[in-house]
C-alpha cells in the first residue's frame, strides 16, 4: 500500500450537519494513520450552513498552511463552491475511488469533497485512502491546472 501520510502532517476536515457522522469517521481513521487532524466543525447533526466552514479550510489550502483538506456536506456541491472561488483550490467532489485517483493524477485536487448522503461510510474510507495515496502526474496536465486561473484562449490548441 502506498504511502498516504507524511508523518505529522496537518490536515484540516470539516463539514456541515450533513457530512457530521462521516467526518467523525474519516477523522478517527486519519488520527490512527499519524495525520495532526485540524477539526473546523461541524461539532454535531445541528443544522449548520457549509460555507461556514467551507470558508475557513479554503483559506488554509489557499495560502498554503496546509498542503490539502477535506470537506463534507450532503451532497459535495456546496463545499465545493465555496472552496473553488479560492486561488489555487482545486476542490474535487468524489464519489468513488477511480475518480478520487483521477482527481489526483489528473487534476492534482487539493481538497476532497464528498457527497456524505449518496455513499457509505465504506466508499468514503476508500475513496479517502486512494485519494491520500495517490500522486499527481505532472506533464500535460500541468499546463492545464495552470491554465485554470490563467485565461490563455488565444493560444488553445486541440490535444487529447
Ligand atoms: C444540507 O441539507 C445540504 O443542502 C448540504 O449538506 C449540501 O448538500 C449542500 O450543497
Amino acid at each position: 500500500m502506498a504511502n498516504i501520510a507524511h508523518p505529522g502532517e496537518r490536515i484540516p476536515i470539516a463539514s456541515d450537519h450533513a457530512g457530521f457522522e462521516m467526518k467523525e469517521r474519516l477523522r478517527a481513521s486519519l488520527v490512527e494513520r499519524g495525520f495532526a487532524v485540524e477539526d473546523i466543525g461541524a461539532h454535531s447533526t445541528a443544522s449548520s450552513d457549509y460555507s461556514d466552514f467551507a470558508h475557513p479550510l479554503a483559506q488554509e489550502v489557499s495560502t498554503g498552511a496546509a498542503e490539502r483538506g477535506i470537506l463534507l456536506c450532503g451532497t459535495g456541491l456546496g463545499m465545493s463552491y465555496v472552496a473553488n472561488r479560492y486561488p489555487g483550490v482545486r476542490a474535487a467532489v468524489v464519489w468513488t475511488p477511480e475518480i478520487a485517483a483521477l482527481s489526483r493524477k489528473h487534476n492534482d485536487a487539493n481538497v476532497l469533497v464528498l457527497p456524505a448522503r449518496f455513499i457509505s461510510d465504506e466508499d468514503a474510507l476508500e475513496i479517502l485512502q486512494t485519494w491520500l495515496s495517490t500522486e499527481f502526474e505532472g506533464g500535460r496536465h500541468l499546463r492545464r491546472i495552470e491554465k485554470i486561473e490563467r485565461d490563455d484562449t488565444d493560444s488553445a490548441e486541440s490535444t487529447s
